[in-house]
């Protein structure tokens, strides 16, 4: 009776403070850190009633090697940390801090009653390509090593899992390297125990792709994989079929051209059979190879059209999912644009026909090339903020000679950093992380930030050091969003 009590107060709790989804956000956990789990899964426990979260644990100075953390959610918004589900191990022959582990994917096996986990198991050169299975009896862990193997004798790198919700069975999906024979991703069945490999059941032939992901319709199956850049995100596709075994369909791009999927790269996906609404997750990786440790999230619904057979990947800055009712809805914000701001120094409106009004704020640089956007109404409670820019430093990935930034021995700036100062409170500087963009996309970053309550308030965009310079990214609009409730 306690228990139920308990649990039911707690259910309450997380109702009353629903929180939204905001992609590319700084996510904290429940203790206040950063939600550190890179290209995992989600496992959805039905003894625990609970979303659990598994990815790739990053810190600065461990980059690989870190293990596996693991988090626990009612509402896939909160996540409560669990500290790390398969740790490493000084000295093991297949996880210790020097390994790579990478790509988990957890998922509970019915014929042996233990929660078995898999990853892209690797030596630091990538020169094993191997599957490394961890078993526990609980889903939080601790899991404990069983083996690393090379699939049915061949060679594999970014690992996906897929489960037939129809029939249960699993799927491993990797792509098997970039040597000349590679190149090929595969998808292959688990046996029933899901202890290893049963048979190869389609091979997607030299498309070059990676982080595969499988996303099941009640009509379709559809392959979502990225192209191989590295962490530079690029367009990610999809491919569909009605069966698992093909034919699939030709790839095709899944978001607006030049967005590069919104700055991510693909790796899971998530299917929520709610009461009312099946929705469909895209869950990607947007990483920061600045400083890989701070990479973040982009998780978004995904349109699917099965008449015309395509699945689209939207953006919405803020989203409230209903994880119960599978509905979610776009929050809608406050919009302030570039002719609402004023601007200091050198910083000034440049023609752009892009741009909201045909005006995009630029050439803001530190502290003394500002801009200001001026009577924005606030809440006096945190509220998420988003800020759409344009930074054309690396000049738009993919369409300059050998894909460099800078023909003559230029370098990567992967992002600028603004600073972002509310009321004139210089003690407080927010720091906003700019992605590049192809010339004349514009995307969003949020930071939440608190503003006073009335219509005072200001907001100032200054330029912080980003490794190279002190300059912000051109804004074209900010939006104020409502606060969590
Ligand atoms: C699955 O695992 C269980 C427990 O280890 C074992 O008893 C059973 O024989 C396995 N099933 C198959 C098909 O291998
Ligand atoms: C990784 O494994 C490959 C293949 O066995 C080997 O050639 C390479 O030297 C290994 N790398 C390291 C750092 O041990
Ligand atoms: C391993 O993968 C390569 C590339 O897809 C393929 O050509 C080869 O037949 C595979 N080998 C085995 C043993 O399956
Ligand atoms: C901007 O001001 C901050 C502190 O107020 C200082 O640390 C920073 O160096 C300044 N930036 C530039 C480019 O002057």
């Amino acid at each position: 009776m306690r228990v139920l009590h308990a649990l039911s107060a707690l259910l309450v709790a997380s109702v009353v403070q629903a929180k939204y989804i905001v992609p590319g956000g700084r996510w904290r956990d429940t203790e206040g850190d950063l939600v550190n789990a890179h290209a995992g899964n989600i496992y959805f426990d039905k003894g625990s009633s609970k979303f659990w979260l598994f990815g790739e644990h990053k810190t600065e100075g461990q980059e690989e090697g870190g293990g596996i953390s693991v988090y626990s959610s009612d509402d896939l918004a909160t996540w409560e940390p669990h500290g790390l589900a398969l740790e490493p191990i000084e000295g093991h022959p297949y996880i210790s801090p020097e390994h790579i582990i990478q790509r988990p994917k957890v998922v509970y096996s019915e014929g042996t009653g233990q929660y078995h986990m898999w990853w892209h198991a690797d030596n630091s050169t990538y020169g094993w390509l191997l599957q490394g299975l961890a078993t526990s009896d609980n889903v939080a862990g601790p899991y404990k090593f069983v083996d690393a193997v090379a699939p049915l004798g061949n060679w594999s790198q970014d690992f996906g899992l897929f489960t037939d919700y129809k029939d249960g069975r699993s799927y491993a999906l990797y792509s098997n390297g970039d040597s000349v024979d590679g190149r090929d991703v595969y998808l292959t069945r688990f046996n029933e125990n899901i202890t290893a490999l049963d048979e190869v059941v389609y091979r997607f032939p030299k498309f070059d792709l990676e982080a595969p992901t499988i996303i099941q319709t009640e009509r379709s199956y559809w392959a979502l994989m990225s192209h191989k850049t590295g962490y530079r995100p690029n367009n990610v596709v999809a491919f569909r079929a009605d069966d698992l075994s093909g034919p699939w369909s030709q790839p095709f791009i899944v978001s607006p051209l030049n967005t590069r999927t919104f700055n991510s790269q693909s790796g899971f996906s998530l299917r929520i059979e709610g009461t009312k609404k099946t929705t469909y997750l895209y869950i990607g990786d947007q990483w920061d190879s600045n400083s890989l440790w701070e990479s973040r999230y982009i998780w978004l619904p995904m349109h699917i059209d099965e008449r015309k057979k395509t699945l689209e990947v939207q953006w919405h800055d803020v989203y409230d999912l209903n994880v119960n009712t599978g509905e979610w809805r776009p929050i809608q914000g406050k919009t302030y644009t570039a002719n609402d701001a004023t601007t200091s120094g050198e910083a000034y409106k440049q023609e752009a026909n892009f741009a909201t009004d045909g005006v995009i704020l630029t050439g803001i640089y530190g502290n003394d090339s500002t801009v200001t956007f001026e009577g924005i109404e606030g809440t006096g409670k945190p509220q998420w903020v988003s800020f759409y820019y344009q930074n054309i430093d690396d000049m738009g990935f993919g369409d300059q000679p050998g894909g460099t930034p800078d023909r003559i021995g230029g370098e990567w700036q992967l992002r600028r950093i603004s600073s972002v100062v509310v009321n004139g409170d210089v003690q407080n500087v927010e720091t906003l992380y700019q992605r590049d963009t192809h010339k004349g996309i514009i995307l969003s970053t949020p930071l939440q930030l608190t503003l006073e309550k009335g219509r005072h308030n200001t907001i100032t965009v200054g330029g912080l050091f980003n490794g190279w310079d002190y300059k912000g990214a051109d804004l074209d609009r900010i939006v104020v969003y409502p606060p969590e409730h």
